[in-house]
């Protein structure tokens, strides 16, 4: 836990503060994603726009199938057929990527962005030593002689924790457990040194031990440069590790706060519900306080509010109009009509406890909250 937290407590104040408002590793701006199906089109990214600053760890969160795989994928250039960008623009250091020629994204896989995919064991080549995989994704980008790819790997593999790496390095993939596994991708991630790590789900497949050991290595790596953009369904997951969330339901962006507001003071109803259903789990309640329903099917989007059909406090406007997403308060955004007058709806009124389990585990920062070093602070709220 120690070292969690003293990551947070930097040194270089100034330097930080310059990084937080003008220098974005990642801007993604009103990105649209469609799959063109025989049905129809599918719209899994649907006008999300996101910043992840240098030096900082941003969290998305939401539901299976809100689209936050498809969001990353977006972002690396790795949609299958028939997903296609329909519009928008994604930044990576200043630099328009969003229909960058496959030939120039691969020079920039690895060395400038990487990803750890949600599914460890077919992001590794079942017959091919772990070390060698590791070593190729250095050479590819690094024209380096054998042996100094060699102590590269083994350097990576030490530092991301893997013991015995001497030996470590010449296993399989299935001659290893799951966290071992994990940090092999996070060593393959990281070899390169990429200014962004995007990584999908990386501890769902874990222990809650291997969990925390992951989750606090990947807090090392953003002391180390590296900013990284975490998804997860997990909300104790992104409370322990993130600076700011973003909140996706249905496609959409519905709400985007520093994580200490965020769980203090949760504002729409699909964050709300997020939050109680995992209070509830904590107090070990017997009927599970969930989220009526299920997630939309995104061929069959209601009309209006996507989140209309599960919400308990859904008005006749929620049913024929789209809501906003609105500024209620510094970095805070939510996207939900009780609250689009500057905070004062009737939503966000209503006291809110379902994150008071998480609070322990939220990041602290020499006693200040997490609102005071927002990562979006002083930037041009759009
Ligand atoms: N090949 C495809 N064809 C059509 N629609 C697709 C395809 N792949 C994904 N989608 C749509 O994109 C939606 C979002 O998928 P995505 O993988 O981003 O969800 P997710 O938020 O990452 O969920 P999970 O938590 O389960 O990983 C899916 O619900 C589905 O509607
Ligand atoms: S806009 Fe209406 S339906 Fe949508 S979340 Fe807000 S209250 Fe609920
Ligand atoms: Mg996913």
């Amino acid at each position: 836990m120690e070292r969690i937290l003293s990551v947070n407590n930097r040194p270089d104040e100034k330097m930080e503060n310059h990084r937080l408002e003008g220098n974005h590793v990642l801007e993604v701006n009103h990105l649209c994603t469609s799959f063109f199906t025989q049905k129809g089109e599918v719209k899994p990214v649907n006008d999300v726009s996101l910043v992840v600053p240098a030096g900082k760890i941003v969290g998305i969160v939401g539901e299976s199938g809100c689209g936050k795989s498809m969001t990353a994928r977006s972002v690396m250039g790795l949609l299958k057929y028939p997903g296609k960008i329909v519009s928008g623009e994604i930044l990576l250091n200043g630099r328009d990527i969003t229909h960058l020629p496959e030939k120039d994204r691969c020079r920039i896989r690895g060395s400038q962005i990487s990803m750890i995919f949600q599914e460890p064991m077919t992001s590794l080549n079942p017959v091919m030593k772990v070390g060698k995989q590791v070593e190729e994704a250095l050479r590819l980008h690094e024209h380096i002689s054998k042996k100094e790819a060699d102590r590269r790997m083994l350097e990576i593999f030490e530092a991301v924790g893997i013991p015995d790496a001497e030996k470590r390095c010449k296993a399989y993939p299935h001659q290893l457990s799951g966290g071992l596994r994990q940090r092999v991708l996070i060593a393959m991630a990281m070899i390169c040194s990429p200014d962004l790590l995007i990584a999908d789900e990386p501890t769902t497949a874990l222990d809650v031990t291997v969990e925390a050991q992951i989750l606090r290595l990947m807090k090392e790596l953003c002391k180390d440069g590296t900013s990284l953009l975490v998804i997860s369904h997990n909300l104790g997951v992104i409370a322990q590790i993130c600076d700011y969330v973003y909140v996706m339901y249905a496609g959409r962006i519905v709400e985007q706060a520093d994580t200490i507001t965020l769980f203090d003071r949760p504002m729409h109803p699909y964050t709300k519900g997020l939050l109680h259903a995992v209070s509830a789990l904590h107090r070990d309640q017997e009927v599970l306080d969930t989220i009526p329903g299920v997630v939309p099917n995104l061929l069959h989007l209601p009309e209006g509010c996507g989140f209309s059909p599960r919400c308990r406090e859904c008005e006749d406007r929620c049913l024929k109009e789209q809501p906003l997403l609105t500024e209620t308060g510094p970095g805070h955004k939510v996207r939900c009509h009780l609250c689009q007058s500057a905070g004062q709806g009737k939503a966000s009124s209503e006291p809110m406890s379902g994150g008071e389990c998480l609070k322990d585990t939220l990041p602290a920062e020499n006693g200040k909250t997490a609102s005071d070093s927002c990562p979006m602070k002083g930037e041009e709220r759009k």
